[in-house]
């Protein structure tokens, strides 16, 4: 990537049919600038789907309108105060018992499996249980749902990998039966009648367009299905990335439990180095130059969000992590600007609670060196599947 930025910042790559932009003052520009830049194309598959998934998905009327991360147009600003009226630093820091709770749950889970089996894989246990329960929480789902944290996790890993991987035939038609099953889901859950305010399906049932209009079904299952999707697969790869780090940094996991104010800034460092979101989209409303590239409208841009963390034009030795730079939040892995990722302060608090709590409670935890992980690569996610551990 260091090649990238320093010869062909604004390169068109022939294999994905998108500008790959590798620089960090241009991507930053690029998320500064919304009337040039487009988030429309944000979430839209990166492939061509095929007919049968093509006919799978319109049995369901699956649909993902302009709402939040795609939309450019003028009601995004409603639909981002509802967001900031669930997430906002007060929601965030009042929730922090809750989240304390919900992680020694996890955590007794995960003690549990290391006693009885000798090892527990922290990615399908805490790293995903604690952001999927906090976040159903949150948003007041939690009691509406009727459906298990299991079947939400094959619904959101099908639907990652159709819109962000290129799976082919047989494989993504059932990938796309599990996101229409999902959606199918969604839209029984966001039709139900008289939901409680100050849940998300109470603020969709009132919000109201700019036009006056009140939300229809497929505007509200495309917000339930982006925030369940964006509000937890995301932590989840943070916190599985997280351990595996911590845990094979020599003295690093007892120095977590011995000064927790280490682990905070120590994740600012790893979200700048392997973000959960590696790329993201925008597209040119109009022609532009970028790095002296001319760029016509509508051209597909992909930013590389893991690039710009690597940019010695603003971060000394980029290659180490280093906690107390003074730089540390200046990273791009949440974005920036309108669109600037919505559930960042809750994502933070998430890490800090389960390192902090998970080193205290396990610090002779040990990661089992010699077990190679998968991991999952797909356009815009890179994290480990499987982080195993065992103590002693
Ligand atoms: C480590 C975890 C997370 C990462 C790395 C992450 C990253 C991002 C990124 C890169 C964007 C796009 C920003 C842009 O277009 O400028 C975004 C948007 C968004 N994220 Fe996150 N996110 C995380 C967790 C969360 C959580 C926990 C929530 C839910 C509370 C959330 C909700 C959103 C929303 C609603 C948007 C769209 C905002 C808008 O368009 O106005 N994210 N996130």
């Amino acid at each position: 990537m260091a090649a990238l930025r320093e010869h062909e910042p604004v390169k068109f790559d022939e294999n994905t049919g998108l500008w790959l932009i590798s620089r960090y003052a241009d991507v930053r520009a690029i998320l500064l600038d919304p009337e040039n830049y487009l988030p429309d194309n944000a979430i839209d598959a990166i492939g061509r789907f095929s007919v049968p998934t093509l006919r799978v998905l319109a049995r369901v009327r699956f649909d993902l309108p302009q709402t939040l991360a795609n939309n450019g147009s003028d009601s995004h600003a409603g639909y981002r105060r509802i967001m900031t009226r669930l997430f906002n630093a007060q929601a965030v820091a009042a929730s922090v018992p809750m989240v304390e709770k919900v992680v020694a749950e996890a955590l007794d889970d995960v003690e549990q499996r290391l006693a009885a089996d000798g090892v527990c894989d922290l990615a399908t246990t805490i790293a995903r249980d604690v952001p999927f329960r906090v976040m159903l929480r949150l948003l007041g789902l939690e009691a509406a749902i009727d459906v298990d944290i299991d079947t939400l996790a094959r619904w959101s890993d099908a639907s990652l990998e159709l819109f962000w991987g290129r799976p082919r035939g047989e494989r993504e038609v059932a990938l796309a039966r599990e996101a229409a099953e999902f959606y199918a889901w969604l839209t029984g859950l966001v039709s139900q009648p008289a939901p409680e305010e100050g849940t998300l399906l109470g603020a969709l049932a009132a919000h109201r367009l700019p036009d006056g209009e009140p939300l229809g079904v497929t505007q509200k299952a495309a917000v339930v299905y982006f925030m369940i999707i964006a509000g937890q697969m995301t932590t989840t790869q943070m916190l599985s990335t997280m351990y595996r780090r911590a845990l094979r940094e020599p003295g690093l996991w007892q120095r977590f439990a011995a000064e927790p104010a280490v682990v905070e800034p120590w994740t600012e460092e790893v979200l700048r180095r392997d973000p959960p979101i590696t790329t993201w989209r925008r597209v040119t409303a109009r022609p532009v130059t970028l790095s002296g590239v001319g760029l016509p409208a509508g051209a597909p841009l992909l930013l590389m969000l893991s690039s710009t963390g690597s940019d010695t034009e603003v971060f000394e030795h980029p290659e180490q992590i280093c906690p107390h730079r003074a730089n540390v939040r200046r990273h791009l892995s949440f974005g920036i600007g309108r669109h600037r990722c919505s559930g960042a302060e809750l994502a933070r608090m998430e890490a800090d609670v389960v390192m902090r709590m998970t080193a205290e409670r396990l610090p002779d935890l040990r990661f089992c060196e010699g077990s190679s992980p998968e991991m999952l690569a797909l356009l815009s996610f890179r994290a480990p599947l499987q982080v195993l551990v065992r103590r002693g």
